[in-house]
């Protein structure tokens, strides 16, 4: 099929953004909508939109019929119009080289209104000097804009990554299965969605925070290799980089190690970067096991692209008489810090800005000193001398910032130090485009009330190396568990399965569960486990994410058509929504505080603050 062919509807013979100096003298039927309108008396030019693009429609008396011109003084932005004319090349004078069609107009003959046109509540026009509107009016009015070039862009990307990599996992023999929406709680770690059971009173289902189990459970049916473009849902907190709902490329493969899941998925990103044309992926990607990752740069997804990192100061400076550093050492803690080249250029109030986010970790404050070529200033500086300032490597004219206590105190402190020093020295990145796996991630983590819980989820491999000393040392046994990392942003994990009935069950008791509990909820994944599970393993990937990196989105709102505030509220067609008592009855449901100010509100009101709160979270 040809481009015509493609383009070619009732209304129009084709689309408008391929139309070029070569269709001269070319009758076209084109239809779209009014982007811009000049009226120039005489003359009326409309600039003429559709998803492919503009074109510059003119009508003249000497060439338009007079209903058409008269209805051409009328027509205001957005009005949906069709037009017959011939396409003409401009004198060059009046040759548009900002846009691909501006070397040609379309003279019309004919103008039509296909769609009577409400005033827009945003303008899609916007010249150069123009800034967007807030970010409130616009989820308010989405569909608006959703007009605009960037984000019709985003979404044609998204698109196109979607079908690459579904053409990518089905040239390697992965095959779609769609797995239930309506299901039975999983746990990775977040809130469940819950849906009520009109038929069963009292019952519930669980909308999937991801097809874990499922895939699991496609792969004891032998499916082998199952891949899915999965809708997950997850009540948590949410982010720039996080939505109640979002999709994920989940897959899972059979008969498979670490090194085969990370082999296909690097040939996956190199596949997609090929359609981003901001993006490069060469593999393999650098690997680095989770304690390196700690160790190095404080934070279980380092963006590579900056060379700083954390160095390990303690016997530096550990024979200085610091006080903060004594205590530390005594307790088991480290001493641990940031060589900043150049840094000592920053003023006191940048520093201090920096200090303040390690602060926000939780870290009771940050050491700080800048060499100077007689001696040094800063927090730091009164502990220290020349040999001190030599033995951590310092230069004058570099900046020191330390850190002393426990590893769970100093690593997020300085991670967050390190991000916001790179930003205060505006360092230029080594490299563009970091890929990197984290490896070895630990099965358990240690829960704010000092119980286990699932790193990841519970249904990871323990290392065999590890398997043994699940029960004496559950924090030091690692997973056979990898996140991908790119730029700094987790883009996805998976690991090798536990497909060990028993030891299943070893780790779900470790997590608190009894056996009834464990027979409750899991029974079913313990049932396909012990008939016949074969060895397996998987990943997913954020495709909310992965766009946004792709395309320099600051948020995922860019590249979702109709994304949730923070405040997980959907402000075009206005969700949640209040239950009338009847439809509560039908569910078996009564509430027992009543309606807040939650309740959807039309104009302004919460809805209006909401977003507000959106963008200052985020800022
Ligand atoms: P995990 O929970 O790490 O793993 O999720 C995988 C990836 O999904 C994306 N993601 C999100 N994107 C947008 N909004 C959210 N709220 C959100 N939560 C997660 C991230 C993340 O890396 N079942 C496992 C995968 C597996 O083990 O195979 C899972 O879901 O990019």
């Amino acid at each position: 099929m040809n481009q015509i062919d493609i383009e070619r509807t009732a209304f129009r013979s084709r689309m408008l953004g391929g139309i070029r100096s070569a269709d001269e003298g070319a009758e076209v039927e084109l239809a779209g909508w009014v982007h811009r309108r000049r009226d120039l008396g005489g003359l009326v030019f409309l600039d003429l939109r559709d998803r492919s693009g503009l074109v510059q429609v003119s009508l003249g008396p000497d060439w338009t019929d007079a209903a058409s011109l008269a209805l051409a003084h009328q027509l205001g932005a957005e009005d949906v119009v069709a037009v017959v004319g011939s396409v003409v090349v401009r004198p060059s004078e009046n040759q548009n080289p900002d846009i691909p069609t501006g070397e040609i107009e379309v003279r019309a003959s004919v103008l039509r209104r296909l769609t009577d046109v409400d005033t827009p509540a945003i303008p899609v026009y916007r010249g150069p000097e123009d800034e967007l509107p807030s970010e409130e009016l616009r989820l308010k009015h989405r569909v608006l804009d959703l007009r605009r070039t960037e984000l019709q862009e985003n979404l044609q990307l998204r698109h196109r990554l979607i079908l690459a990599c579904r053409n990518y996992l089905d040239r390697l023999g992965f095959i779609e299965v769609e797995t239930p929406i309506l299901t039975k709680p999983t746990p990775e770690g977040a809130r469940d969605y819950l849906v009520p059971s009109r038929v069963h009173h009292g019952e519930f289902y669980a909308l999937p925070q991801s097809p874990q189990i499922y895939k699991q459970l496609c792969m004891v049916a032998g499916f082998d290799r199952y891949f899915q473009i999965a809708r997950c849902f997850r009540d948590e907190d949410l982010r720039a980089d996080r939505q109640p709902e979002f999709t994920q490329i989940d897959v899972e493969a059979s008969f498979v190690d670490p090194d085969d899941i990370l082999g296909w998925m690097e040939g996956l990103m190199v596949a997609l970067a090929v359609e981003a044309p901001r993006i490069e992926a060469h593999a393999p990607f650098t690997r680095m096991t989770h304690a390196e990752a700690l160790e190095r740069y404080g934070t279980d997804r380092p963006d590579l692209r900056y060379g700083v990192e954390i160095q390990d100061w303690t016997k530096a400076l550990a024979r200085l008489d610091a006080p903060v550093f004594e205590a530390a050492v005594a307790e088991g803690g480290r001493v641990r810090g940031l060589l900043l080249e150049g840094g000592a250029a920053l003023s006191r109030k940048q520093i201090e800005a920096i200090e303040g986010q390690a602060k926000a970790t939780g870290a009771p404050g940050l050491l700080w000193a800048k060499r100077t070529d007689d001696g040094g200033s800063g927090s730091l500086a009164r502990f220290m001398d020349e040999e001190a300032y030599d033995e951590v490597g310092m230069k004058p004219g570099d900046l020191a910032l330390a850190a002393a206590g426990s590893d769970s105190m100093t690593s997020p402190a300085l991670d967050a130090a390190r991000l916001a020093a790179i930003e205060a020295l505006e360092l230029s990145p080594d490299r563009e485009h970091a890929w990197l796996w984290v490896v070895d991630f630990p099965v358990f983590e240690e829960g704010p009330d000092g119980a286990l819980t699932a790193n990841h989820h519970p249904f990871v491999m323990p290392h065999p190396e590890d398997e043994d000393r699940l029960e004496q040392e559950p924090l030091g046994v690692r997973g056979l568990a990898y996140d991908l990392v790119f730029n700094g942003v987790e883009l996805g994990s998976g690991s090798i399965r536990n497909h060990d009935t028993v030891l299943q069950r070893r780790i779900l008791r470790l997590l608190g569960l009894d056996d009834a509990e464990i027979d409750m909820k899991f029974g079913f994944l313990l049932n396909a486990l012990s008939s016949g599970a074969p060895p397996h393993g998987g990943v997913a990937f954020g495709v909310d994410r992965l766009v946004a990196l792709f395309v320099g989105a600051a948020s995922l709102r860019e590249v979702i058509a109709f994304p949730k505030t923070t405040a997980a509220r959907a402000l075009y067609e206005g969700a949640p929504t209040v239950l009338g008592a009847h439809d509560l009855a039908e569910l078996g449901l009564s509430l027992t505080s009543p309606v807040s100010e939650a309740g959807f509100v039309e104009e302004g009101g919460s809805q209006a603050s909401e977003a507000a709160r959106t963008s200052e979270a985020e800022t």
